[in-house]
Order: C-alpha cells, then sequence, then structure tokens
C-alpha cells in the first residue's frame, strides 16, 4: 500500500511481520533505532547469534560502508538499510553468486512498482544511470567453503537526492523522486526478501544458469565496451556476460578473461 503524503516514519517491526510472505528468510530481524553499519554488526555477532535467514535492520544508518571502502549515506527513516545473513556452506566459487542473486531479488521487487530497474555488474541497481540502490556481500570462509555471508542492501525508498551530500545529488536516486509517491519501507522490504528466497532456491537446487539469465536480462551493458577498474589500472574490453559464479566474462584484446572483482566506470 502507498499513500501520497512527504513524511518520515519509524520502521513498524508489527506490519513487517504481517506483510512477510517467506518461510525462512527474514523471519528472525533485529530491528535497531540506529546503528553505525548493519553490516558490521552482523559481523561482530558469536556464531551462535548468526541465524540463516536473519536480518538487521536500521532506521538510521550512521557510518554505513559501501564497497571499496567507500561511505553509504542514507538520511534516518527514508530508505532501507539492513543486512541479511545467510549460512550456504557452499564452494568459495560460487561466493559472487549472491550480489548477482540479491540484484536480480532488488530488480525483480522495484519492476512491480513500475521501476526500471537495470543491473551493472557486480551489483549496482541502477535507474537512468543513476544508482538506487547498492549491496555489500561480505563472506567467511573456511577451506574451500562459504560458511556465512553478510549481505548488506541500501536501497534509497523514500530519499530526497536534495538532501545528499553535494557531489552524491546528481548520482543518486530514489523510488519516491522517480514516481512522486511516497512508499511504505515495510512493503518493499518484504517484497524483496520473498523475491530473494525464491531465487535462493535456485541456487541450492543447482539452477544459477536460471539466476543468470535473469540477471542479463536486466543487465545495462551486455555486449558492450566497458572500461573497469582492477587493481588500480584501467582496463577496456568487451562485456560478454556472466559466468554460473557469477563473475564476468570480458573480451580483452580479442581474448576472453573472466573476472571475479572490479568496478565498472
Ligand atoms: C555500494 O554500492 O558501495 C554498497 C553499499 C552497501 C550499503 C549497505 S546499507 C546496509 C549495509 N550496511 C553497511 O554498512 N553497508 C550496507
Amino acid at each position: 500500500m502507498t499513500d501520497h503524503t512527504n513524511h518520515s516514519l519509524s520502521f513498524s517491526q508489527p506490519q513487517y511481520k504481517n506483510l512477510l510472505r517467506t518461510t525462512v528468510i527474514g523471519q528472525k530481524m533485529s530491528y535497531h533505532k540506529q546503528l553505525n553499519s548493519t553490516n558490521s554488526y552482523a559481523k561482530s555477532l558469536s556464531k551462535a547469534d548468526m541465524h540463516h535467514g536473519m536480518i538487521i535492520l536500521t532506521d538510521h544508518q550512521k557510518s554505513g560502508r559501501g564497497r571499496v571502502s567507500r561511505f553509504w549515506f542514507s538520511p534516518p527513516e527514508k530508505g532501507l538499510t539492513f543486512s541479511l545473513i545467510i549460512l550456504p556452506k557452499i564452494n568459495i566459487r560460487k561466493s559472487g553468486l549472491f550480489s548477482i542473486l540479491s540484484g536480480v531479488a532488488i530488480a525483480e521487487c522495484l519492476i512491480e512498482y513500475g521501476i526500471p530497474v537495470k543491473l551493472k555488474w557486480p551489483n549496482d541497481v541502477m535507474v537512468d544511470s543513476k544508482k538506487i540502490a547498492g549491496i555489500l556481500c561480505e563472506s567467511k570462509i573456511s577451506g574451500q567453503l562459504v560458511n556465512s555471508v553478510i549481505i548488506g542492501i541500501g536501497l534509497n525508498v523514500n530519499d530526497d537526492p536534495n538532501e545528499y551530500p553535494f557531489d552524491l545529488q546528481n548520482i543518486v536516486t530514489s523510488l519516491q523522486h522517480i514516481t512522486g509517491t511516497n512508499y511504505r519501507r515495510e512493503d518493499i522490504l518484504t517484497n524483496i526478501l520473498f523475491h530473494f528466497e525464491e531465487l535462493y532456491k535456485l541456487v541450492t537446487n543447482k539452477q544459477e544458469s536460471i539466476l543468470v539469465k535473469k540477471w542479463l536480462s536486466y543487465n545495462q551493458h551486455l555486449g558492450q565496451k566497458i572500461t573497469f577498474h582492477q587493481n588500480d589500472t584501467l582496463i577496456s574490453g568487451l562485456f560478454l556476460g556472466i559466468t554460473p559464479y557469477g563473475e564476468a566474462i570480458v573480451e580483452i584484446n580479442g581474448k576472453q578473461e573472466i573476472l571475479m572483482s572490479g568496478q565498472i566506470l
């Protein structure tokens, strides 16, 4: 449900519980009025306190962390800032799939609200070349296995880009900025988690190729020349797609290369 007023409201856990349509993902929630970073909080939990599918959510994230040591800015009570804990016990090569999966879950959710989302490898969620959401996955590895993944998601919902630091104002957007509607964040979050749970089944059933296909259908640079940052060097190539492990396939100087990490400019 949406209304057209422009207000901030604290996140309602009872409303969230009522709307939640999952069986595992998001069933356990740890809500905090304010936190420095939901990812850092999740990382500080003991093994016994880490439950598969649990989410940590705050209404005011004071020092949100982005990829490559950047800061994630989020005004209080406007957007969604949360971390989802997954205990997957899968091979380390598949760890990149969680960014892909989360991007598709957000895309499938936002498309239902009429938002024309595009995904940028590895994990930026864009609308009209502006960022609407960011994903920060942090994994704990033991031997060849991924023991836990903390998936941090920041989604701009009722944010006004004019309230952002000046250098971000032209590169971010939000649902409200695009449609002019004020959204109930509990609706959006429960919808993302629903899509996440469905997509996660593809990974547990070894149907990653379906996930890859879905991701490619939202991708904004397939078949295009891209420039990316890798280990302080700028490289150009043709983006050909992603592997069933979520790595990028790029043609560089006529040769196909697999990239596990990097940043497309
Ligand atoms: C990026 O695009 O650089 C990733 C941004 C990830 C931000 C989210 S907000 C919730 C979670 N907690 C954090 O400190 N960061 C992530």
